[in-house]
């Protein structure tokens, strides 16, 4: 497996399991399978509904704790300081684990407390670097009280990210955004490196599975590229083989989500595929700032949200 350097010296490894949208009944044996063939790095959040199933393959795997890279995410509704610590400890108590090696702010989204899903513009609260700062403290806090190793953010701008370098006391450890050949992220990927965190990369294979509100009439098909395609019949792999090979290969972390026993295996023995400089450039070329998830589903009407203000023209 290979890792990536944190800028605490702890080491992550570059390619994890992503548990958004495995099902119930699913996800403990997916984990567990996970877990028995070689995978260490696994990523939940408290809103993917299953944590608690997760936790069940986490108690049941005879690999020791300090192995294992477990990853969770605080929801839009628990960013007010009050609510950050308890956030955590029900993802501690679901996984079944006294500390998470990265605890990320889901969203620079945020929701009234008692809303899980926004049903109007009115369950969303604008989002102010003052809010972003408090929050970022309740986890710094987290952090000296043991139950969190690292801190990081997910769907940050760089320019949002840079508030918390700027004024925050604990470096943000990672930034998780969506990251795949259309939307390869090359100015976070540098900022990233330069300010010393990893860079996770979600939706790598294109997030097929997302829910039907959140695709787009005439989305690009990732896994059916004509290149892509054809690397992987000239190298004798599968597409996403391609797709998770390269993005390990540029030095960044990826959470494919799978629960089929094969594509675990398959997707698992792509962080060891190296791809060959004319094969990388084939790919460089495919960058078309294409998001699959572009947080419009924050957009309702009345919403304080827009994709100017998300993404800050990143
Ligand atoms: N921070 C965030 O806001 C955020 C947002 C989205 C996702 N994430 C994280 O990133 C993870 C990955 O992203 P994602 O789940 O959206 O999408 P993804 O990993 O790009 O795609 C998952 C889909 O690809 C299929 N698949 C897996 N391996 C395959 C293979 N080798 N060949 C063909 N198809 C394959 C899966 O089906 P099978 O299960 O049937 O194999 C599933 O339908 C999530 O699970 C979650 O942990 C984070």
């Amino acid at each position: 497996m290979k890792y990536i350097m944190l800028h605490t010296g702890a080491k992550m490894p570059a390619l994890g399991l992503g548990t958004w949208q495995a099902a119930k009944g699913e996800v403990a044996r997916a984990v567990t399978e996970a877990l028995r063939i070689g995978y260490r790095h696994v990523d939940c959040a408290h809103v993917y509904g299953n944590e608690n199933e997760v936790g069940e393959a986490l108690a049941a795997t005879p690999v020791p704790r300090r192995e294992l890279w477990i990853t969770s995410k605080l929801w839009n509704n628990s960013q007010c300081p009050k609510d950050v610590r308890p956030a955590l400890e029900r993802s501690l108590e679901a996984l079944g684990l006294d500390y998470l090696d990265l605890y990320l702010i889901h969203w620079p989204v945020q929701l009234s407390h008692t809303v899980m899903y926004p049903q109007s513009g009115s369950d969303l609260i604008a989002w102010t670097e003052e809010h972003a700062l408090e929050t970022w403290s309740a986890l710094e806090d987290c952090v000296r009280a043991g139950l969190v190793r690292h801190i990081g953010t997910s769907n940050f701008s760089m320019k949002k990210i840079q508030v918390l370098l700027d004024k925050g006391s604990i470096l943000p450890a990672v930034s998780q955004v969506e990251m795949h050949p259309y939307l390869q992220q090359n100015k976070m990927r540098a900022y990233c490196q330069a300010n010393g965190m990893g860079i996770t990369g979600f939706a790598p294979l294109g997030s097929k599975h997302r829910p039907a509100h959140q695709h787009k009439e005439g989305e690009p098909g990732l896994l059916n590229h004509p290149d892509i395609l054809a690397m992987a019949e000239r190298l004798g792999t599968t597409p996403a083989s391609i797709l998770l090979g390269w993005a390990v290969s540029r030095g960044t972390s990826v959470i494919p989500k799978s629960t089929n026993p094969e594509r675990l295996r398959q997707n698992l023995a792509a962080a060891d595929l190296e791809l060959a400089e004319a094969d990388m450039a084939i790919i460089s070329a495919m960058d078309m700032s294409y998001r699959f998830l572009d947080g419009s589903h924050w957009m309702l009407k009345g919403s304080p949200y827009t994709l100017e203000n998300i993404w800050d023209g990143e």
